[in-house]
């Protein structure tokens, strides 16, 4: 058989694609910038969208990259926290309860562990995890 200069590259390439699979999958942590970007819109909005739509179609009608970065998600380079109501770091639920209980209740079921896994970080504990992911990953800070 004759084979066409190139015909190895390519054919590893066919193999890597048919198979699906990629070498090393790499974490958020060791995304950049760029691959940051296409991470969120390939993989967490989908997910993330499903959730809040199934949750309350109306509110989140419209769900995108500014839903949980703010309407200056650019000008900030998408920096999180950015826009999300504050919550305090002390006795965050207890505060999120008297803003709205069903939407603190479908956050911490349903919209923090999700993050959490799409991130590949840690939960947040005071003990065991001080540096894990928090309600205040995407919300801010309250004073
Ligand atoms: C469900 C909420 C949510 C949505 C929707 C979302 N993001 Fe994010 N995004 C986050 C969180 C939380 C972080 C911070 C992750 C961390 O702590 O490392 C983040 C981080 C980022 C970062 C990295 C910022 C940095 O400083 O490294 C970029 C870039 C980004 N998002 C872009 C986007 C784009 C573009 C979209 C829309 C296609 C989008 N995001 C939609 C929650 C969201
Ligand atoms: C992935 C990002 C993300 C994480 C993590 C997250 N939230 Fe939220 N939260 C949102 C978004 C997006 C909204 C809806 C904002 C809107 O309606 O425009 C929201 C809304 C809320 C609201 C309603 C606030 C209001 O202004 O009406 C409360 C309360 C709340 N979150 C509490 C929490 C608590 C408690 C946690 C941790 C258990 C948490 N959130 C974690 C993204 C997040």
């Amino acid at each position: 058989m004759v084979r066409p200069r190139g015909y190895a590259a390519l054919s590893a390439l066919l193999g890597w694609l048919l198979c699906g699979c990629e070498a090393e999958p790499e974490t958020w942590a060791e995304l950049d910038h760029e691959e940051r970007v296409a991470y969120m819109g390939e993989v967490v909005v989908p997910a993330m969208r499903e959730i809040f739509q199934s949750h309350d179609p109306e509110r989140y009608a419209s769900f995108s990259c500014q839903t949980c970065h703010g309407d200056d998600a650019s000008e900030v380079d998408y920096a999180m926290p950015n826009a999300l109501t504050p919550l305090p770091l002390e006795g965050t639920l207890e505060a999120a309860d008297a803003i709205d209980p069903d939407e603190a209740a479908f956050m911490l079921d349903e919209v923090f562990p999700k993050m959490v896994e799409l991130l590949g970080y840690e939960k947040y504990n005071k003990v065991s995890a001080p540096d894990g992911f928090r309600c205040v990953g995407c919300h801010r800070v309250a004073e």
